[in-house]
């Protein structure tokens, strides 16, 4: 309504209103370092494209007179209600998307304007204490990668739990980079740069490990941070994980019905049905396609859900194949790169606007009418 009562009075949206036209608009504002970083995947990209045209396999079935004159997309999840399924995924390094570089500041705030929670990436320009605060009361979710050095992790999870964030989300596909070739061919891993390492320079845990600040040698922290980076967990580590918080514990990356069980028997809170955009391996499944066994073998557990959305469409697929709620990855980074916190909102809202719209139309007022039969295989 708001677009349309603007363009009576011939006010047309500054922002693209498509996710071509979004894509297209990002790249040109970007370099083409962090277009290659931020749009770029594994290998030739194969899973990466798949993720999006999975869902073109299904269609939403209309039902009529619903009387869907009113909707309630709300949902309960970790002890807070959010406003919709939906939430920003960690984007590790946004602050290059961001014209003056705090890119985790501007997430912060268009959370807190929209009422969608936010991931934060461990991988920030802004330490995680100066994230929490933009907030307001929309609730953030740690996302850390699990250093090596488990006093470091320990610290990092406390940190978290006193800057008030609601949940602790442990990405378990990325202890290694992936073989992104548009980032290899320009010889470019932003992370090396160190800029985006905040949250460890700020540990006390960290620097006790450093002969000298990181302030005073930038180049011995990146390297010291390159030796902590990851850790290839085994199940033997869960107990572990699960020890340090009391906090929701999620855990990224699990695409297969027999992880989801042994995760939930390990005591997580939260399952994240993810391969990371197709950004960390080439040749995998897409992740819509893994999701319905995932949900099975969840069996009433949360399971949050990304990679591959681009439009209101396909949050309600995701949803009706049994995710609790689904993360918006790039199209918000595209969305900052475009026009800073107002630019993520407007692509947050323009996703939330028309997957309202398609649940009033299509007759589904809630999303517990939006179960596995309102969808069909498309032939
Ligand atoms: C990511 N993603 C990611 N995930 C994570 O757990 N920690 C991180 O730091 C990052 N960093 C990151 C940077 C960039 C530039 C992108 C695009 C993505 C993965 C992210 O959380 C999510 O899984 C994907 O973005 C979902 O795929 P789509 O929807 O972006 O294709």
């Amino acid at each position: 309504d708001e677009i349309y009562l603007n363009g009576l009075a011939g006010v047309l949206p500054s922002f693209p209103m498509s996710h071509e036209e979004l894509e297209a608009r990002a790249q040109a504002a970007m370099s083409p370092s962090v277009w290659s970083y931020v749009a770029g995947g594994a290998g030739d990209e194969r899973t990466q494209r798949a993720n999006v045209t999975a869902f073109d396999r299904w269609g939403l079935i209309p039902r009529m007179f619903v009387g869907a004159a009113e909707r309630d997309l709300s949902v309960e999840l970790f002890g807070t209600t959010w406003p919709s399924p939906v939430f920003m995924a960690p984007v590790g390094v946004i602050g290059l998307c961001a014209q003056d570089g705090h890119g985790d500041l501007a997430t912060a705030r268009a959370a807190a304007r929209t009422g969608v929670p936010m991931v934060a990436s461990i991988l920030s320009a802004d330490p995680m204490e100066q994230v929490t605060p933009e907030l307001g009361d929309t609730p953030g979710f740690f996302q850390l990668y699990t250093p090596s050095d488990r006093d470091l992790a320990e610290s990092l999870v406390r940190r978290a739990e006193a800057a008030g964030f609601k949940g602790i989300v442990v990405t378990l596909d990325t202890w290694v980079p992936g073989w992104r070739p548009r980032d290899l061919a320009g010889g470019n891993f932003p992370q090396l740069r160190g800029h985006c390492l905040t949250n460890y320079t700020t540990d006390p845990v960290f620097r006790s490990r450093l002969s000298r600040t990181p302030e005073e040698d930038p180049q011995a922290a990146v390297l010291q941070w390159v030796q902590v980076f990851g850790n290839p967990l085994t199940w033997d580590d869960l107990p572990w994980l699960r020890s340090l918080t009391d906090l929701p514990l999620i855990v990224k990356g699990i695409c297969h019905p027999e992880d989801t069980r042994r995760a939930k028997d390990g005591g997580v809170d939260g399952i994240y049905c993810s391969n990371h955009g197709g950004r960390q391996a080439n040749g995998g499944l897409p992740a819509l396609q893994a999701l319905p066994a995932v949900v099975e073998a969840a069996d009433g557990l949360p399971v949050l859900f990304d990679s591959g959305i681009r439009s209101g469409a396909d949050i309600v697929k995701a949803i009706a194949l049994g995710a609790t709620a689904v993360g918006i990855g790039r199209p918000y980074a595209y969305g900052l790169a475009l026009g800073g916190t107002d630019g993520i909102v407007h692509v947050l809202r323009s996703l939330l606007a028309e997957a309202d719209l398609i649940m009033a139309v299509d007759g589904y007022p809630t999303l517990g009418h939006l179960t596995p039969e309102a969808l069909q295989r498309v032939m």
